[in-house]
């Protein structure tokens, strides 16, 4: 990890970080820098979205003047809750000086004003900038080397502006679905030699898998849609925190490792914005075929000395990675594995298929019982990927909530069943054909009940995007959500908005009104940041998401796409 210090005794602090790094001056702007602490502080990019790295660890010595100068600021409104900088709450400091950025940026606020004001200054994408005494202009040099690109955190300083108001029109097509592009990449791995997929959506997740992949010693070219991958005949066996702690669905890499190499160590991911997310039917998936699997300082170590068989698993819950997994491995187990209550989503079909066209033996996908017979081998081959229902879902809750009409294409709308039902309750008219749908929103929507399943029950990965149109609903709404712990955790964001809403364990109830507000929102995953933008278009005035590198993770061109259909709406950059 690349560390940029810009504080007095740098050097030390630097040596305490035990990175690499540049210290009291920031690097050239074309330099790659992971964190940037200053004044005692990290900047929040780093912290907040790698994760990776020990709070603890990137404090800065004094315990963050600043930060406790703006806690102690009572101009700041809303409250800052967040301590000053000790420990590990040195991330709710900076999310709290993310959200100070936010609410004040635009305030007339002049360096050197207050201490508070010093990281509150209304330059584009600054978060904890401090006037570094001796080098006076370093806030905005540290900005930019920030944002500079092939940061891994650049994104983290854009902006989604939204000007709420307009009537989305117009026709949209969506990409291929992240949810199974990332396990297809990992596919590649069972078999040595080149394969492609195209309809490859440019997001980000998929950059961080092609990395993964890299790690792994595949070598991975990427052309417009297209992705090839050249998978070698011996592979690393491996994928490190630095990798997992990015693109946690790299936990799948697992069963192919092990079905290749009979070996794989995994940082065990840990939890996310959704939740404590564990990882055991995974791993008893896989023991079951025969890993011997330990748990060693945070890695996952499986060993399978004389191969995998072939077994009957019978999963508690149809986990979509459980289920990826054990099928990734299965495929080249000795015998037969029959699985049953597999997850049954469009996407572990299209994983299926990709597999099967491989020379893999799956019977049953998008059943509630799966059966792979092993084969010796599998060789290389192309594949399109299943379009993203989710994606596709997301333009629908942006046509309803904006009383536009927006036509999706390039699409399966029987993978939309509940969700389109579930518009259609809620006042909007849906057509469709074989692969497209359209939907006219309401004037206001009617409230809808409605509970998260596996597919084909309601996703998930649609709820937020739901709730946004509930939100101003004419009546109230009760919603279940049935598979995350934390993935209420936006609805905070969308009252500041106005939405009046209470949570009782895994209920929300939503009780509509009928105007939202713009204001700033902080984006706190990939569906939830679709959510803040979708109430932004519909809400009064502007609305500033920040944190859009969540955003990112799922949507290929988002903003655009969104203004193609006419939303007045803007990415701001540092
Ligand atoms: C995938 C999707 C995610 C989607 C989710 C459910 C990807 C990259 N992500 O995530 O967008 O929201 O499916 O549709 O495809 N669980 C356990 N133990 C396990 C595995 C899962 O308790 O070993 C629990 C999870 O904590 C969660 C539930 O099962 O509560 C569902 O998780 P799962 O279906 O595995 O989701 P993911 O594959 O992680």
């Amino acid at each position: 990890m690349a560390f940029l210090v810009g504080e007095t005794g740098g050097q030390e602090r630097l040596d305490d970080l035990g990175g690499e790094g540049h210290t009291g001056h920031p690097a050239a702007e074309t330099e790659h820098v992971d964190v940037v602490v200053f004044d005692a502080l990290v900047s929040g990019v780093g912290v907040r979205s790698l994760r990776g790295a020990h709070a603890a660890d990137l404090v800065g010595g004094d315990g963050g003047t600043g930060a406790r100068a703006a806690y102690d600021d009572p101009s700041i409104d809303p409250p800052i809750t967040h301590g000053p900088a000790d420990g590990r709450r040195v991330v709710g400091v900076v999310d709290g000086i993310i959200r100070m950025g936010a609410e004040v940026g635009d305030r007339d606020a002049v360096f050197g004003k207050r201490l508070g004001e010093r990281f509150l200054q209304s330059e584009t994408g600054m978060i904890g900038a401090y006037s570094y005494p001796h080098t006076p202009s370093f806030p905005k040099a540290a900005a930019s080397v920030v944002t500079s690109p092939g940061g891994p955190y650049n994104l983290a300083m854009d902006q989604i502006v939204v000007t709420g108001g307009t009537r989305l029109d117009g026709v949209v097509s969506v990409l291929g679905a992240k949810n199974a592009v990332l396990k297809q990449m990992v596919a590649m791995l069972l078999a040595p030699g080149t394969h492609r997929l195209t309809n490859v959506p440019g997001i980000l997740d998929v950059e961080l898998m092609g990395r993964v992949l890299n790690h792994i010693g595949a070598a991975t070219v990427f052309d417009g849609h297209a992705l090839t991958v050249e998978v070698p005949d011996e592979l690393r066996p491996e994928a490190p925190l630095e990798l997992v702690r990015q693109m946690r669905a790299s936990i799948i890499v697992l069963g192919p490792l092990l079905a290749r190499t009979r070996t794989a160590r995994v940082a065990f991911p840990g939890g996310d914005d959704l939740g404590a997310r564990p990882i055991d039917m995974h791993l008893a998936g896989l023991e079951a075929l025969g890993a011997e699997i330990e748990l060693e300082h945070g890695t996952v170590v499986a060993r399978a000395p004389n191969g995998l068989t072939g077994a009957e698993i019978d999963l508690d819950f149809p986990s979509v990675g459980a289920t990826e997994n054990i099928l990734l491995a299965a495929v080249l187990a000795r015998g037969t594995t029959v699985l049953n209550n597999p997850a049954r989503e469009p996407e572990i079909q299209d994983l299926a298929a990709q597999l099967n066209s491989m020379g893999a033996s799956i019977g049953g996908a998008g059943t509630s019982q799966m059966v792979v017979n092993g084969v010796g081998q599998l060789h290389p081959v192309d594949h399109g990927v299943v379009p993203d229902r989710l994606e596709a879902g997301t333009y629908a809750a942006a046509a309803a909530i904006t009383r536009g009409r927006v036509r999706v294409e390039k699409c399966d709308p029987a993978h939309l069943r509940m969700e389109l039902k579930k518009l259609a309750e809620a006042g909007c008219e849906v057509e469709r054909g074989d692969d497209w749908f359209e939907v006219r929103g309401p004037d206001r929507p009617r409230p809808v009940d409605f509970a998260t399943l596996p597919f084909p029950g309601f996703a998930t990965d649609m709820q937020p995007q739901m709730v946004a149109l509930l939100a101003i609903a004419s009546g109230t709404s009760v919603v279940t959500e049935n598979l995350y712990e934390a993935r209420f955790r936006y609805l905070g964001e969308l009252m500041r908005m106005g939405a009046d809403v209470t949570t009782e364990w895994q209920h929300a109830v939503i009780r509509g009104t009928d105007r939202l507000s713009g204001c700033p929102v902080l984006a706190p995953d990939i569906r939830a940041g679709a959510a803040l933008v979708l109430a932004g278009l519909r809400a009064d005035g502007y609305t500033i998401v920040s944190d859009v590198q969540h955003i990112d993770r799922g949507y290929e061109g988002f903003v655009d796409r969104l203004a193609a259909l006419g939303a007045v709406i803007e990415r701001r950059g540092a």
